[in-house]
């Protein structure tokens, strides 16, 4: 006898399980259906993002900053310390702890919210003879389940090399870089978009020798230039290597090491030695197991989900939200995707403005950004103004003894209306929220410039950049 439920939703990670709950709060009866076993066959839900991604990733970033500060910067501040020490498996079991304490409070929530939640592989049977679709679940839970509505939130994998699968103890996607059981002391990376610069950051930290070979020959491409440059630099001064305009060869790995042959930025070959490798070069749509085929769901050329701009897939009734569609590869993004999809489902007006999705890069200085680069604006020929503030000029910032980089706001020239905010620097992951409420808002940089900041806070350098705009900042 198959379980009949108004919306079941098909994987837990943020886009998946923020659906489930938010159709449950609309009154719908709601099933969440997912995978993901923890170490010991449990079920972990919340996805890449709380298992291999956002969650585990910032554990570690705070533990190796800790560590790097501790070592660096500790004694500035007149705090002596003899004999600091790193233990990676302590490190790592407190990285494994809040990645559990966010399964849970997932496990909790769907409770809460009266969520039916299922362990297990769900596929398309096919559809089902009253409306809606026939889902198998296979795995802890045994079922076949109907649902009226059907979201699919099936996220993304690690892309691999050609011919260089991941092991994940010599060649590892994000999943192994998690869990290296001791600091390599030489480690390469390939890619060096987020989790390049992440992972690399963390590992760097903790002492290993990073080297991070890039395709392109420009560093993070996608952030505003002026930015890009300023963490480069940072990232430079740090010891991070970073090598762009490379052509990846041949890798070889045994369990002594990894070799990667490549053409450097001017062809020459060259041969980088490492401990491990980690392979960073994006993520691939996952539909592994769906049986999409079942009930003719369209895929992409890429395996991604065909979707419109309201996540409706190709079928009636089967929507699809966050990695496995369209769009940046965020959590954000992914949950924003879920509230809307419940809420059209409800026939509501759910809505994702994707102007004001907010990145983040969870490097020290932090990047983080809003908008349209400055490239972006030349590249349309849009008029507009520009503002700069360097955190070197903040109170805040020099008490904290973090004064790399800056923020900076680009501006409509005639309307003065917000169209990107930049920011390299301490917190800027925090300091984004500021500019990304302007802007769902609407605001002119004068709006944000003329709004009482608190002293001292890194909060006041976007008011000054944002002075800046009309070149009147009073702290520079
Ligand atoms: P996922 O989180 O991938 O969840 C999909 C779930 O569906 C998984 O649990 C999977 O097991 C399950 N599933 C798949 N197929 C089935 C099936 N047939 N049946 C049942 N279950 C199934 N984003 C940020 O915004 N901020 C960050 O700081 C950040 N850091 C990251 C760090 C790393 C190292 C990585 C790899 C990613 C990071 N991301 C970050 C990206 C973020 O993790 C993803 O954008 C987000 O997880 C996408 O959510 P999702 O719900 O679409 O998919
Ligand atoms: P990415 O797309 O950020 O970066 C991949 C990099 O690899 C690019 O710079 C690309 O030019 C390079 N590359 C591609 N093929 C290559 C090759 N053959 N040789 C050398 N370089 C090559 O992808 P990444 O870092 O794997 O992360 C995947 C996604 O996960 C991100 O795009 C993001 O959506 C998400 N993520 C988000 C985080 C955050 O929000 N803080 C943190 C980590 C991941």
């Amino acid at each position: 006898m198959s379980k009949q439920f108004d919306v079941v939703v098909i994987g837990g990670g943020p886009g998946g399980y923020i659906a489930a709950i938010r159709a449950a709060q609309l009154g719908f009866a709601v099933a969440c259906i997912d995978e993901w076993k923890n170490d010991k066959g449990g079920p972990a839900p919340g996805g890449t993002c709380t298992n291999v991604g956002c969650i585990p990733s910032k554990a570690l970033l705070q533990s190796s900053e800790h560590y790097e500060h501790a070592g660096k910067h500790f004694a500035e501040h007149g705090i002596g310390l003899e004999k600091l020490s790193i233990d990676v498996k302590k490190m790592l079991a407190r990285k494994d702890t809040v990645v559990k304490q966010n399964n849970d409070g997932i496990l909790y929530l769907f409770k809460k919210n009266k969520v039916a939640f299922f362990h297990g592989r769900g596929s398309f049977v096919k559809a089902a003879e009253g409306g809606g679709y026939e889902i198998a679940v296979a795995g802890a839970a045994n079922e076949t389940l109907v649902g009226k509505q059907v979201v699919v939130a099936t996220g993304s994998n690690a892309r691999a090399l050609p011919g260089v699968p991941f092991d994940e103890e010599m060649i590892l996607s994000n999943d192994g870089a998690l869990r290296i059981a001791g600091v390599p002391k030489k480690l390469g990376l390939i890619g060096s978009g987020v989790i390049g610069l992440e992972m690399g950051s963390v590992w760097r930290r903790l002492g290993a020798e990073v080297t991070v070979l890039e395709a392109l020959p420009t560093f993070l491409g996608a952030v505003d230039e002026q930015i890009a440059k300023e963490a480069q630099k940072a990232f430079v001064k740090q010891g991070l290597k970073i090598e762009l305009g490379v052509k990846v060869g041949e890798i070889k790995s045994d369990k002594k090491g990894v070799s990667v042959a490549y053409a450097d930025a001017k062809g020459a070959a060259q041969t980088l030695a490492v401990d491990k490798l980690i392979v960073s070069i994006g993520r691939v749509a996952n539909t592994t197991g769906l049986n999409a085929e079942a009930v003719g769901l369209t895929l992409d050329e890429r395996g991604a989900i065909v979707v419109d701009a309201e996540c409706r897939t190709n079928l009636p009734g089967v929507w699809a939200v966050g990695d496995v569609v369209r769009g940046p590869m965020l959590a954000h993004k992914a949950e924003e995707e879920g509230v809307a999809v419940a809420e059209r489902i409800a026939g509501q007006h759910g809505h994702v403005d994707f102007n004001t999705i907010p990145w983040v890069i969870y490097t020290s200085p932090e990047i983080a950004w809003v908008g349209e680069t400055e490239q972006q604006l030349k590249a349309r020929g849009a008029a507009y103004k520009a503002g700069t503030f360097p955190f070197m000029a903040n109170g805040r910032a020099r008490a904290l003894g973090d004064t790399t980089g800056m923020v900076k706001f680009l501006a409509d020239a005639k309307t003065d209306e917000i169209l990107g905010v930049h920011i390299v620097g301490p917190l800027a992951s925090e300091l984004i929220a500021e500019a990304v409420v302007a802007m769902s808002f609407r605001a002119s940089s004068e709006d944000i410039a003329r709004i009482c900041h608190a002293h001292p806070s890194l909060s006041e350098a976007t008011k000054e950049a944002a002075l800046a705009v009309d070149k009147r900042t009073l702290n520079f």
